[in-house]
């Protein structure tokens, strides 16, 4: 089995001072060798500042979008090298509220993972259906070609990527998916990446959607659920440290 990997993400939500004591208050109670892989992802702006607080600390830290470009007249992008600068471990590609909000498509969240992969940082690339998708039982197929245009893109390097299944109807939403659901889901996309990588085993899929301290534990003894990228429970240091202790 693979180590467990708790992700925070923060949205759009902090401020300096905010930052700081919800940063001192997650260091303060992670143990220094802990069972698990921790980190948050913050908005770009704040990355210098987590950078700075969590150096040499067992808080990873990452970034929660990434340009598809290299470098160039992208107004308003940041590229992958510039998140590499900052230190970033991760990045989270294709959340549905891009995907949503700004139109991201499935081959420029791939081109997302790609460009990560290429700077050196880990991309969590965020698979998941809406209600609707599910009530007309699309599930499968919707997070399979979600997933499957990644793989298209980056080959063999699937290895290196994280996969979140978040379900887009959970998110935010109270409504987490059953243990039962979320392993039906991430069994199907285990058994996508198989087929794509002899590797495939250490590819961590977390799962994401209104986990909490109350449901982390059994979600996280799911056989292919390898962890959780968490929103709101984050931004609350207590929260986000009980369902790191749940990681194990
Ligand atoms: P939530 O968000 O934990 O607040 O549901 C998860 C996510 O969107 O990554």
């Amino acid at each position: 089995m693979t180590r467990k990997l708790i992700a925070g993400n923060w949205k759009m939500n902090g401020s300096l001072a905010d930052n700081e004591a919800l940063l001192r208050a997650v260091l303060a109670g992670l143990p220094a060798a802990p069972a698990a892989d921790v980190a948050v992802c913050v908005p770009a702006p704040y990355l210098a500042q987590v950078q700075a607080l969590c150096q040499g600390t067992a808080l990873a830290w990452g970034a929660q979008d990434v340009s598809a470009h290299e470098r160039g007249a992208y107004t308003g992008e940041v590229s992958a090298a510039m998140l590499r600068d900052f230190g970033c471990r991760y990045v989270i590609v294709g959340h549905s509220e891009r995907r949503q909000y700004h139109g991201e498509s499935d081959e420029a969240v791939a081109a997302k993972a790609q460009r990560a992969l290429a700077a050196g940082i880990t991309p969590i690339v965020c698979v998941g259906e809406t209600e609707a998708q599910r009530d007309a039982g699309q599930t499968e197929a919707v997070v399979k070609r979600q997933l499957a245009a990644v793989i298209h893109t980056v080959g063999h390097c699937v290895s290196e990527i994280v996969v979140a299944y978040e379900p887009v109807w959970a998110i935010g939403t109270g409504k987490t998916a059953t243990p039962e659901q979320a392993q039906a889901v991430h069994a199907v996309l285990r058994a996508q990446i198989k087929a794509a990588t002899p590797q495939a085993a250490r590819v961590k899929l977390l799962y994401g959607g209104s986990m909490n301290p109350a449901n982390a534990a059994a979600l996280l003894a799911q056989p292919d659920i390898d962890g959780g990228l968490i929103g709101g429970a984050s931004l609350k240091a207590e929260e986000f440290l009980r369902i790191v202790r749940a990681a194990v």
